[in-house]
């Protein structure tokens, strides 16, 4: 088995001036000290979720102890303090986004969250019987799902863009697709099965030629590269927190403003309104008419503590290092007879997805984990492309900016550990 381990510092412009010094990075995440079953812990399993440095961990311990209360509720101090920390976090995530402005971003629990609240308010809106909604082969069930109700509460029909044998969307399909009933289009940015960038701005490019809004599943993409909203012209993104280095149950999604501004509320109760009476309610403005109840304050904070620690490391020095990480393990595990990857993109971040021959995912998923090698094993919610590739579940790893060779060099000898128990 070959070990291609070399130096685990790339050597770019941008690397030069802020040297990524991976050994220093995990420094930062005290889960990547962990033994499991006595061997040292390798998490590949990062776009499930990723694990959190200590200054999202502090924020919100900080938070907690020294500045919570209720937001926007509130004139004592406690409260002024806990509100201007969650504004505060909606304009860290503005700037992350590159959205115009910081009403443009609505705190939710997640991407899930985000595009049904799109589907149930703007999709009910806009699609009626006999339209159409598009998305790609290779989403997400979370970006399926929302589109599939919409259409079964309407009448309209979801229309699937197909994806070739290396996993990439088909655009002479795609442009086809969009006609003159798509009344909206939904897309992910990088895929969670397979690692494919779609080349997103150019999609979008052709829906707007069209006069078809688009939403962007990002969840994937902003843990691994720049995002910017208005270069891409999207008109709806969303992502999680948790798959950023946040905390779980908190989420964003970017809406345009004159389309959130539009939008009828998602969720009805405390802080979505502007005043209330039996006889009538009329609603806040954006964000607020989409932040019906109390909101996740810590986890928004923490995760604008996410968002400062990406961006202390700089997104272009990540997505370089990265880069070089996923090749380095596409190499290592396709030099392995026996090993199939799923999914061969021009274009892929983080993932590699893998079958073993002779060997269930399901058995090599557990045999690395006796290794103390974090992966997934499954259909990772998105039977499609399992149905696409003909499989029911693959082996998935995936990477994040704290991973190293030594790592993948781990991966492969349980990957050979796995072969030898399967003879
Ligand atoms: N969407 C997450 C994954 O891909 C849970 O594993």
């Amino acid at each position: 088995m070959a070990m291609l381990h070399e130096a685990k510092n790339i050597g770019s412009s941008s690397a030069e001036k802020h040297p990524f010094d991976v050994d220093k990075i995990r420094q930062d995440f005290p889960a990547l000290g962990l033994r499991v079953y006595g061997k040292p812990l390798v998490y590949l399993d990062n776009a499930a979720s990723t694990q959190k440095p200590v200054s999202v961990l502090d924020e919100e311990d900080r938070c907690y102890r020294e500045y919570y209360s209720n937001v926007h509720r509130g004139v004592h101090y406690l409260s002024q303090k806990a509100t201007e920390a969650y504004e505060q976090a909606r304009r860290k995530v503005q700037g992350f986004v590159g959205a115009a402005r910081p009403e443009e971003i609505v705190f939710v629990r997640g991407t899930t969250e985000g595009i049904n609240l799109v589907a149930s308010t703007f999709g009910r809106g806009r699609v009626e019987a006999g339209d159409e909604v598009l998305i790609t082969e290779m989403e997400h069930h979370s970006n399926i799902v929302p589109w599939q109700m919409l259409c079964e509460q309407t009448g309209a029909t979801l229309r699937v863009a197909p994806i070739d044998d290396r996993g990439e969307v088909i655009l002479e399909e795609y442009e086809k697709l969009l006609n003159e009933r798509t009344r909206l289009a939904a897309m992910v940015y990088v895929s969670n099965a397979l690692g494919t960038i779609n080349p997103v701005e150019r999609m979008i490019e052709m829906a707007h030629a069209q006069d078809v809004p688009v939403l962007v599943d990002g969840a994937q993409a902003v843990p691994h590269m720049k995002v910017d909203v208005q270069a891409l012209d999207c008109d709806f993104f969303v992502f999680s927190g948790h798959k950023m280095f946040g905390p779980t149950g908190i989420g964003a999604l970017y809406g345009r403003w004159d389309l959130l501004s539009a939008m009828p509320p998602y969720q009805g109760g405390g802080e979505m309104i502007r005043s209330v009476s039996f006889a009538k309610t009329e609603y806040a403005e954006p964000p607020a008419r989409f932040e019906a109840g109390t909101p996740n304050i810590v986890g928004a904070i923490a995760l604008g503590a996410a968002v400062d620690y990406l961006q202390g490391l700089g997104l272009e020095a990540i997505r370089q290092y990265e880069s070089g990480l996923l090749d380095y393990a596409t190499e290592a595990l396709s030099a392995v007879p026996g090993v199939r990857l799923v999914g061969t993109a021009t274009h892929r971040a983080s993932v590699v997805s893998f079958l073993i021959e002779g060997a269930h995912p399901h058995d090599v998923g557990t045999i690395l984990d006796r290794e103390g090698i974090a992966v997934r094993a499954g259909h990772h919610c998105a039977q499609p492309v399992m149905d696409h590739f003909g499989v029911p579940a693959t082996v998935r790893a995936s990477l994040a900016l704290y991973n190293t060779r030594q790592e993948i060099d781990r991966l492969v000898t349980g990957v050979a550990k796995v072969q030898e128990i399967f003879g």
